[in-house]
């Protein structure tokens, strides 16, 4: 018999013998030296913190600088979502569509039961009850999550609303099952790894039929913090068209004019292009009496309510952030954030043990430790934070955090923006002529690849929604089910597209950004309130310098605008190359609309100069 901990918590639960059937089936297969149910509360998560400590995975932080905090370094191996292996095992190959990795499930099953078959050998299984989403709302769905990482418990705590509070809201037969082992090689008899995990294999694998999830030889973030990416996004989209909700990788901001009028929007950004800075801005000091209150900073579920409004709850209830480029001055929300309670991975430590990245401070503290745990030479050209290193913080900590953030009914959304990182072509706002250009808009963004994920960054690439790496199904279903749903909204979201990354020919961006991009954003809530000019665009309306308010950014000049606005025919074109190869690639399932669509666009630029923008009406 295996020692089990904290199994009084399953008591007077609808799901005890479900749970119990599958924790026990699991065990069989993986054989744990023990299995302890987590109740979540806070004394259990600082025993496993100091457990971390002990066993040299968490450097305790300054308790002075950054009280109840820990800093850990990952295996290099092991430092960002793999795509590559992440896979939608969907009974047919048709539904994971040209965008996703598919394998047979039986398959799949078959490798990875190989790879699970004594995994957890020495260690501790843990099983996690959580809810995505407020507890007790009709928005939230719940999983159990079983891992042998003790960082993912305490990861998890802070992500997720977790432990024995949750598990009487778990309905029979409704949650989903979220296997995850760090499949560290090296077990038996040896000491385990400061970071267990497998650095050669790893699988990330969905089964979207069974709702379940199985994530082998990783430790890191999206690919072993199961409720986010792989539950709330792949899974959560498959469940969302079935039932008739959105999952997104968006964030929710609402934003609040000096006439105490508030309007809520959502906006996708892929992977390391803005999103948790967007969420949290906090506009130049001339902007006095605009706010702006973070409901979430990296996904969120979308319902449409009874009155044919929209209304979105953010699924987690803690910020997984990327740490590089956040300082006092690109956002101060964020820096406070993480003041304490926070749990930092990849980034470099100071002498004083306290945390530090590239962009943090102007000057570069002496005697910083890397992110291998080595001192760092300044003069090697390596940075000493990796590039996506981050921090778990809880969401409460954030000043500007919504006040309805929490809240069961989630908050009504007025817009959706969609933005890429481009250094080129891509002009810094528009508003789509309407919902369909907005479903084209956005399902043909194009980003450049970023340190978010394993593999080439700076390329650009088509990144559907921002959704590529996170969808769940075929994205022909996917665009299809978008256009379905705004043609039932009697008075849909304002579509709207935006690019703060435009560079100058010396790779210097054109555009401050950061708190600066209120000024766009109070464009974008004007328009949705009828109260902002605009002109027609070859890609939709798009403001006139005088349309945007510029008090405190004199220095930015009409013809610095004409930069980060253009249009340029030749560019445009190539661009609409780009759509055209992935269209090609869902041709099975491209809406019709969007041929339509690509044509209107082309003869827009045909019509338009050949620099449009640099003309008098802008
Ligand atoms: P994920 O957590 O990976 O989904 O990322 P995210 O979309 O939340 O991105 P985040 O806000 O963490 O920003 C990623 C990087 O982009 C950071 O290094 C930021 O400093 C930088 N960044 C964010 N906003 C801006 C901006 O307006 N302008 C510029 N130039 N950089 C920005
Ligand atoms: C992203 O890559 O979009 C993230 C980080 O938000 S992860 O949780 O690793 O997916
Ligand atoms: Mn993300």
């Amino acid at each position: 018999m295996i020692q089990q901990s904290n199994t009084f918590i399953l008591e007077n639960t609808q799901v005890k013998d479900e749970v119990v059937n599958w924790v026990n089936e699991v065990a069989a297969l993986c054989q744990p030296k023990s299995i302890h149910w987590v109740d979540g509360s806070q004394k259990e998560y600082d025993g496993l913190c100091q457990y971390l400590v002990k066993k040299g995975t968490f450097i305790p932080l300054n308790p002075e600088k950054r009280p109840n905090s820990f800093a850990c370094f990952s295996d290099p191996s092991d430092v960002a979502r793999v795509e590559d292996k992440t896979f939608i095992c969907s009974r047919r190959k048709e539904d994971a569509g040209p965008t996703n990795n598919w394998m047979d499930p039986k398959e799949m099953k078959k490798v990875l039961n190989s790879h699970l078959e004594g995994s957890m050998k020495g260690r501790t299984l843990y099983v996690i009850p959580f809810c995505m989403g407020p507890l007790g709302s009709s928005y939230s769905r719940y999983g159990v999550q079983i891992t042998d990482s003790e960082y993912v418990v305490v990861n998890m705590r802070i992500m997720t609303r977790m432990g024995e509070n949750v598990l009487p809201y778990i309905p029979k037969k409704e949650f989903v099952k979220c296997l995850h082992s760090v499949g560290d090689p090296v077990q038996t008899g040896k000491p385990e790894s400061v970071w267990p995990c497998n650095p050669e294999v790893k699988y990330i694998s969905h089964f979207p039929e069974d709702r379940m999830i199985i994530s082998y030889g990783s430790g890191y973030g999206g690919n072993a913090l199961m409720g986010k990416k792989c539950f709330a996004l792949r899974i959560g989209s498959v469940m969302g068209r079935e039932e008739g909700w959105l999952a997104e990788h968006m964030l929710i901001m609402g934003v609040e004019s000096p006439d105490k009028q508030k309007t809520y929007v959502a906006a996708a950004f892929p992977s390391a292009c803005g999103k948790t800075n967007f969420a949290m801005l906090i506009p130049p000091k001339e902007f006095n009496g605009w706010k702006i209150t973070t409901v979430g900073d990296d996904i969120a579920w979308i319902h449409k309510a009874g009155d044919g409004h929209l209304f979105a709850i953010n699924p987690e209830a803690g910020y997984f952030g990327v740490a590089p480029g956040t300082n006092y001055k690109t956002n101060p929300n964020a820096m406070e954030s993480i003041k304490s309670n926070t749990i930092f991975t990849n980034v470099a430590i100071t002498k004083d043990k306290d945390v530090w990245w590239e962009g943090m401070t102007e000057e570069i503290p002496e005697g910083l430790t890397d992110w291998h745990g080595q001192p760092w030479d300044p003069t090697s050209g390596k940075p000493a934070a990796h590039a996506n290193s981050r921090f778990t913080a809880p969401a409460y900590q954030n000043p500007a955090v919504d006040c309805k953030w929490d809240d069961p009914k989630g908050v009504q959304i007025d817009g959706f923006i969609f933005g890429g990182r481009r250094s080129t072509g891509v002009p810094l706002v528009y508003q789509s002529f309407n919902w369909n250009f907005g479903v084209y808009l956005a399902t043909t963004m194009g980003s450049e690849t970023t340190a978010a994920a394993f593999g080439e960054v700076g390329k650009v690439r088509r990144d559907p929604f921002a959704m590529l790496p996170f969808m769940g199904y075929h994205i022909g279903d996917y665009v299809n089910n978008w256009l379905q749903f705004g043609r039932n909204l009697p008075n849909a979201p304002r579509i709207f597209g935006v690019n703060w990354f435009r560079k100058d020919e010396n790779g210097k961006f054109l555009w401050p950004g950061f708190g600066d991009n209120i000024r766009v954003l109070i464009w974008i809530v004007q328009r949705l309130r009828g109260q902002a000019s605009s002109v027609e665009s070859p890609l939709g309306w798009m403001p006139r310098y005088e349309d945007l308010d510029w008090t405190g950014l004199e220095s930015f000049t009409k013809q610095d605008f004409e930069k980060i606005m253009t249009i340029e025919r030749e560019p445009g074109k190539q661009e609409l190359l780009g759509h055209e190869e992935l269209f090609e690639r869902m041709y099975d399932k491209l809406p019709k609309e969007f041929f339509f669509m690509r044509e209107l666009l082309l003869s827009a630029l045909w019509r338009s100069p050949e620099k449009w923008g640099l003309q008098p009406e802008l």
